[in-house]
């Protein structure tokens, strides 16, 4: 027999073979769907660090809303969302003040919607009840925002506005907005959206390891791929729980197994799986790594450099020393990186790498001129 196609999905967005240790987010969500209007779970901040499964948590809820009937609009935050949402959500175009169109070959579509930023919030509102109405009842409309943290604060507070006034006029809606952990203090920090505060905040942390093997081990064996229990653990250890890394493992070891001349019996075997786990840390590296570091400023790289001097957690005095900073300013780059999740505070004084494999991808990054860390 053929060896079969490789189920694993290590491309972001994109639906893996079993969505892991996401269920309580799934179940808070469609309750929430039957509650009805004003079940806190209908306004949903979904966040985590990159590769997290943001993206793909956002693209199930939607199936989710769907099963129910709802329509659902997915939006990426960049200019000008707001105006796309209502072009998007409105079923009559004609009826926006500041819409313009062009002719095609059917009519006209929908061009340039430009609306005045102080009408967005009342525009949107009355594009969703629009919708609603030319829905029907018992039908509801999702809305979700993915990238939140790259959204302008104009276009996020006429969100935030018209999806309050949706909710108190016990409108069958729902928001879902996520992003960047970032975000949550971004958001939430700002006055106008006090709103917002009340969203039901799920952050997407690593997955517990005996899921990930369970998961592993359905996806293979139920192809018809053997694989005895010592590799299933090495591979399933070598992901860290990080939910990109999971689908980077399982993707390259099936890959390893099913190019191997000699494979006649479709088995992944111990081999399969080293070999695989190296080609799997080599694409995070490029795949998640790199962005973070070149997403970095000077010295809060120089942050991370010194941290990757260390085998394990580094304490910040001696990061500070290293820097030739004081421990006060040392210590603004370690907000910042605790803040956007790259590192961890763990225990007194110390801090660690919050993403995986981090510090090997900075260990072999060639040296950077001018910098003297020692
Ligand atoms: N719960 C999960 N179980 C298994 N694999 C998952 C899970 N969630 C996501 N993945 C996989 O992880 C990868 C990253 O997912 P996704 O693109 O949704 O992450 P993200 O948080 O949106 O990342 P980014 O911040 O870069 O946009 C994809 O390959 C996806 O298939
Ligand atoms: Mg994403």
């Amino acid at each position: 027999m053929a060896f079969p196609a490789n189920p694993f999905k290590p491309t972001a967005g994109v639906m893996p073979p079993v969505l892991i240790g996401r269920d309580y987010v799934s179940l808070d969500f469609s309750e929430a769907l039957e509650d009805g209007p004003g079940a806190p779970d209908r306004l949903m901040i979904i966040t985590g660090p990159r590769g997290c499964g943001k993206t793909v948590m956002l693209t199930e809820l939607g199936s989710i809303a769907k099963q129910h009937h709802w329509d659902v609009v997915d939006e990426t935050a960049s200019e000008g969302l707001c105006d796309r949402l209502i072009a998007r959500i409105t079923p009559d175009p004609s009826a926006i003040s500041g819409a313009s169109f062009r002719p095609t070959a059917f009519g006209f579509s929908l061009g340039e919607i430009n609306i005045a930023p102080e009408l967005r919030p009342l525009t949107l509102r009355d594009a969703m009840h629009a919708r609603l109405n030319k829905l029907g009842k018992n039908r509801g409309l999702l809305v979700t925002i993915d990238e939140t943290q790259d959204a302008d604060q104009s276009d996020i507070t006429a969100i935030a506005t018209a999806a309050q006034h949706m909710f108190r006029d016990n409108a069958e809606v729902a928001f879902i907005f996520a992003g960047l952990p970032s975000l949550t203090s971004d958001l939430l920090n700002t006055k106008v959206l006090t709103f917002l505060r009340r969203a039901s905040i799920k952050s997407l942390g690593d997955i517990p390891l005996d899921e990930v093997r369970t998961a592993f081990d359905s996806t293979i064996r139920s192809a018809g791929v053997h694989i005895d229990d010592g590799a299933l653990d090495l591979a399933t250890k070598a992901t860290n729980g990080y939910p990109y890394m999971i689908q980077l493992v399982g993707y390259h070891i099936w890959r390893e197994a099913r190019r191997r001349a000699d494979n006649t019996d479709n088995t992944i075997s111990r081999t399969d799986v080293i070999r695989g786990i190296e080609h799997a840390r080599a694409k995070l590296g490029e795949g998640v790594c790199a962005p973070i570091v070149s997403a970095i400023s000077g010295r809060t790289l120089d942050y991370l450099h010194a941290m990757a001097e260390d085998d394990g957690p580094s304490a910040t005095s001696h990061i500070a020393q290293r820097l030739g900073e004081s421990m006060d300013y040392a210590n603004n780059y370690r907000s910042r990186l605790i803040e956007e999740h790259i590192i961890k505070a763990v225990g007194r004084g110390k801090v660690d790498f919050a993403v995986p494999f981090l510090r090997e991808y900075l260990r072999q990054m060639p040296d950077r001129n001018g910098i003297a860390l020692r």
